[in-house]
């Protein structure tokens, strides 16, 4: 019976898990550092890397005893080494690869980003043929498409030009005057009943004909704009952000997150003719990270992926979020494949595509 301890610490989460493979969680637990950092209005790489220090080995513990197993039924040690803040990543891949040693048990190093894209196979019975497969990530700091052909072969088809759709998220919110982290309170208001069609239509971003790729600013940008006014000649704007009544507020969240959701939809479709066309027939769509939990992204996708005749396979809320239960699961397959990393296994601030 293989149980893999999985260790995450790429940004402000410090979390370990331990499933049995393939992707059955037996214990998963998160130590979230969103207080200490919403002071400061976004991550501080440097207070991350210290909390994750001084978290990893109470978390570990606590995920051993709450899976119920001790620490000799370890089998192997799932890191999430790739991409993140480079700090934070080596504060786990040092305690992953300290524990992998004591223990006497392989490491496997997995990218956080593909881990995402199959975090909803986790505690779910799959027993399908689900391959060939679309995989969409969107995180606060990752917004790509992916093509899947096993659950440890991806290719990177399309990534963001300039935001990821969270970060867009969370920079939107603190202009419509919501507190950090915005992404879900934007999504909240945009469900309140003072929200809804008001005339105002944001850009949905379409890049060129064929393009796979994400842009986010321009959807920003016309956002600030709603809210402030043309800017001026000399820069300064007709209005201050104070000047928003609520009534404006929930009406732009309303139409932010319309053309928000719109513009992963319109990117969806045009990679699954792209890959008919290249005689892949897709059998689901994978979805995963932050905003794989906004309320309105999960209903238009679930239309999507049955118009398209598609398995969408896509997390409950707790596994949206990092956690490192989505890296155990992964790292277990990789392993299974015959993939196994040794103690010279490094961090790497980018994805590995
Ligand atoms: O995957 P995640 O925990 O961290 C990264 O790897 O980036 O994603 C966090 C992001 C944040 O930007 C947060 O605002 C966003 O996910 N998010 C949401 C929602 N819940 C979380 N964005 C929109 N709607 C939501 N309901
Ligand atoms: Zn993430």
């Amino acid at each position: 019976m293989t149980h893999i301890l999985g260790i995450e610490t790429s940004c402000d989460e410090t979390a370990a898990s331990v499933v049995k493979h393939p992707w059955r969680v037996l214990s998963s637990v998160v130590a979230s550092q969103v207080d200490i950092h919403a002071e400061y209005g976004g991550v501080v790489p440097e207070i991350a890397s210290r909390h994750h220090a001084e978290r990893i080995l109470p978390v570990v513990k606590r995920a051993i005893s709450d899976a119920g197993i001790s620490q000799g039924d370890v089998s192997v040690v799932a890191i999430g080494h790739r991409p993140g803040l480079i700090g934070c990543l080596l504060v786990g891949t040092s305690a992953a690869k300290s524990i992998a040693w004591s223990l006497g048990v392989p490491i496997v190093g997995v990218d956080h980003v593909h881990a995402h894209v199959l975090s909803g196979l986790l505690d779910q019975d799959t027993h399908e043929q689900l391959y060939p497969a679309l995989g969409l990530v969107v995180s606060g700091g990752h917004t790509a498409m992916y093509v899947c052909t096993s659950s440890t072969q991806m290719r990177r088809i399309g990534t963001t030009i300039d935001d990821a759709l969270g970060e867009a998220y969370d920079k939107a919110a603190t202009m419509l005057g919501l507190s950090y982290p915005g992404g879900p309170n934007l999504d909240t208001l945009a469900h309140s009943e003072l929200a809804g069609p008001s005339g105002r239509n944001f850009p949905i971003s379409r890049l060129s004909p064929d393009s796979l790729d994400f842009s986010f600013s321009g959807l920003k940008t016309a956002l600030l704009y709603a809210i402030r006014g043309t800017p001026n000649r000399d820069g300064t704007f007709p209005r201050d952000f104070g000047d928003l009544i609520d009534r404006d507020r929930a009406e732009l969240a309303w139409a932010f997150q319309g053309a928000a959701v719109q513009a992963v939809i319109l990117k969806l479709s045009r990679a699954h003719q792209q890959l008919r066309e290249q005689g892949i027939n897709l059998r689901t769509l994978f979805v995963g990270g932050g905003v794989s939990s906004n309320s309105l992204l999960r209903v238009e996708l679930k239309l999507w992926a049955d118009e398209h005749d598609l398995r969408l396979v896509i997390p409950p809320m707790r596994y949206c979020v990092d956690n490192a239960a989505m890296i155990a699961g992964l790292g277990g397959e990789m392993f299974g494949a015959g993939v196994a990393d040794d103690l010279s296994l490094r961090a790497h601030p980018q994805s590995a595509y």
